[in-house]
């Protein structure tokens, strides 16, 4: 029997599974100070989402830890490196919310060019802003996908399902699956930039990419399609610091940017304090891509698979620091 803990909530059907398999679950939040003083010295596995951050010093403090299972896809708040020096390994589960991020994304993009939330702020304001709100289509216009791996393809269907182009930038991207999917690849970045009107984030956030979209590359944007100024429009329901979210806030009041959606940000939990929201043409979420009832529920059940077949010694595919573990 192993012990584990789930510090940022679980579905229960996930729990019933750890619990079915022998395991004892500890639920609840820990404190970063109480994980600097040894508080999962007595686990041998952590569940974590995006909440708990798990840095070296804290893996340091966890003599007792073989397995993190991360209950998503992103896994910036380990310290991968560090986990498999101690011979920690750190599981996630990619695959369970894709479809839940994509309808998100699309969702987003359809609010930005129809101005969705503008139209409820202003009802809820006594206005009747009907001629303010003319929005335009999404079909014909060209849709930039930085990052073309599972979410983005589920985008690039639902878009070009509505008639949309699609073209992308994923420098680690076989050509084959771009074709596969009708999607434009491009060499660099800056040439989708400079076709696309409409682009929508699906990469990493690391060094490479770290304020990837910023003010000259917002500058690149065509404004228009065709005939039709459509304006330049830009979704985040990756990562945040992807976007230069200062170049972004004056890319919105200058205009060269018509609207931003963001679901993630440079610094979470956002404030009022962040300008960027306040702006009439900005519309956000609190990154909420993965939290729909069916994507918590698989996210759940694949990681306590993982985390079982970790802690039984086998390597589970997910496995995501097997070059730093010896
Ligand atoms: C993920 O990486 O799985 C998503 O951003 C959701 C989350 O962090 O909770």
């Amino acid at each position: 029997m192993a012990r584990i803990a789930v510090t940022d909530g679980m579905a229960p059907e996930a729990v019933a599974v750890l619990e079915k398999a022998g395991h004892e679950v500890t639920l609840g939040f820990i404190e970063k100070a109480d994980l600097l003083s040894g508080a999962l010295k007595e686990f041998d596995a952590i569940i974590v989402r995006s909440a708990t951050k798990l840095a070296s010093e804290i893996i340091d403090a966890s003599s007792g830890l073989k397995v993190i299972g991360r209950a998503g896809v992103g896994v910036d708040n380990i310290d991968l490196e560090s986990a498999g020096k101690s011979g920690v390994m750190v599981v996630n589960a990619p695959n369970a919310s894709t479809q839940s991020v994509v309808e998100l994304t699309i969702g987003h993009l359809l609010s930005s060019l129809r101005h969705i939330p503008r139209s409820d702020r202003g009802m809820r304001d006594g206005k009747w802003e009907k001629s303010e709100m003319k929005g335009t289509e999404l079909s014909g216009k060209c849709l930039g996908l930085i990052g073309f791996g599972r979410i983005a393809q589920g985008v690039a269907a639902v878009a070009t399902a509505m008639g949309m182009e699609i073209h992308t930038y994923d420098p680690y991207l076989p050509p084959k699956v771009a074709n596969a999917q009708g999607a434009y690849l491009h060499k660099k970045v800056d040439t989708l930039f400079k076709t696309c009107t409409h682009i929508s984030i699906h990469c990493n956030l690391t060094e490479e990419t770290h304020h990837l979209v910023d003010k000259k590359r917002m500058n690149l944007m065509p404004g228009k399609q065709g005939r039709i100024e459509c304006g330049n429009h830009i979704v985040n329901c990756a990562r945040g610091g992807i976007i230069d979210e200062v170049a972004l806030l004056t890319a919105l009041e200058n205009g060269t940017v018509t609207s931003a959606a963001l679901d993630v940000f440079e610094v979470e939990p956002v404030t009022t304090e962040n300008k960027l929201i306040q702006h009439p043409n900005f519309h956000g979420t609190p990154h909420i891509g993965a939290a729909t009832k069916e994507a918590q529920s698989r996210v759940g059940l694949d990681i306590a698979a993982a985390v079982i077949e970790a802690l039984s010694g086998k390597k589970p595919q997910t496995l995501v620091n097997s070059k730093y573990l010896d």
